[in-house]
């Protein structure tokens, strides 16, 4: 498995799986455990997603050692503050049934809170009930405003990126600042994987449209987290390691940005 280094020396591995929308109970129960089963060792999931019971009961039957997984989950908009933040941590650590998590990440960049949510990440990080701790739709302004009293880098940025919104401005700030980004609607949701340009390349390493856009995250050097509820088809955005995309490739899918949202702005977030 790649593994991404973040700023703090902790190895992430670079292709996760993501279980957004994925329903509480069998659903997530199995979804995980096929995830598992077919190599992922990256799970993410959010408080606000409803499903970390199910996530925690598949990690513990699944038998692989605590060590051997990178398990991710992020503080709700509604549990935002310092206070606040703690319980909410100590509320999902209890559901995942951990006693640690890999990173920790804020959901929405809440205004007027998500500096005090920070200081509470911050002390979750400093009493090592996480490895790292990071943000999830942080434009570069909120960023730059979260830098101004940080004491800690976040490691990570979770964003909406795909071939249709590629987020070079972003990215390119992020790279200088050694925050890593991590894709979230990696396939836009599903909607990329019907752009004809993607098909003919799918067709060219007779590979799926899913694992062409999963390779270019990959040689882009962004963490990936595709989510499917299909056994086959997470089996099939996992076996990406066997091919390599050309660089004329990779730069015709980066021609297909066209700057279009699947989810919210951030900026939006609390408008919708
Ligand atoms: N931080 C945030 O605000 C935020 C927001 C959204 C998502 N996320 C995270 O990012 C993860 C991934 O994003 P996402 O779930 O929104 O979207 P995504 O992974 O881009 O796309 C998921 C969609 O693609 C379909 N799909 C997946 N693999 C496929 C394949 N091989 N062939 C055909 N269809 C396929 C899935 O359908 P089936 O399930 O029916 O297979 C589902 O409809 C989430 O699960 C979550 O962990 C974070």
């Amino acid at each position: 498995m790649q593994e991404i280094l973040l700023n703090n020396g902790v190895k992430m591995p670079q292709l996760g799986f993501g279980v957004f929308k994925v329903q509480d109970g069998k659903e997530a129960y199995d979804a995980v455990t096929w995830a598992l089963k077919a190599g992922y060792r990256a799970i993410d999931t959010a408080k606000v997603y409803g499903n970390e019971e199910s996530v925690g009961r598949a990690i513990k039957d699944s038998g692989i050692a605590r060590e051997e997984l990178f398990i991710t989950t992020k503080v709700w908009n509604d549990d935002q503050g310092y206070e606040e933040t703690l319980a909410a941590f100590a509320e999902s650590l209890k559901k995942l049934q951990l006693d640690y998590l890999d990173l920790y990440l804020i959901h929405w960049p809440v205004k007027g809170k998500y500096k005090e949510t920070w200081r509470a990440l911050e002390k979750i990080y400093q009493d090592k009930q996480a490895r790292a701790i990071g943000v999830s739709n942080f434009h570069i302004h909120h960023l730059e405003d979260l830098l101004q009293d940080a004491v800690i880098v976040p490691a990570v940025d979770q964003i909406e990126l795909h071939p249709t919104l590629s987020q070079v401005p972003l990215r390119t700030w992020l790279a200088r600042h050694d925050i890593a980004v991590e894709c979230w609607g990696p396939l836009g949701q599903g909607s990329d994987l019907k752009n004809p340009e993607l098909l003919k390349i799918a067709e060219k390493y007779q590979k799926s449209v899913a694992q062409v856009i999963i390779r270019w995250h990959l040689q882009h050097g962004f963490l990936v987290i595709p989510k499917s509820s299909h056994e086959v088809r997470i089996a099939e955005n996992f076996n990406v390691f066997d091919f390599e995309l050309d660089k004329v490739d990779i730069e015709a899918i980066d021609k297909l940005n066209t700057d279009d949202r699947q989810g919210t702005n951030p900026d939006d977030y609390d408008k919708r």
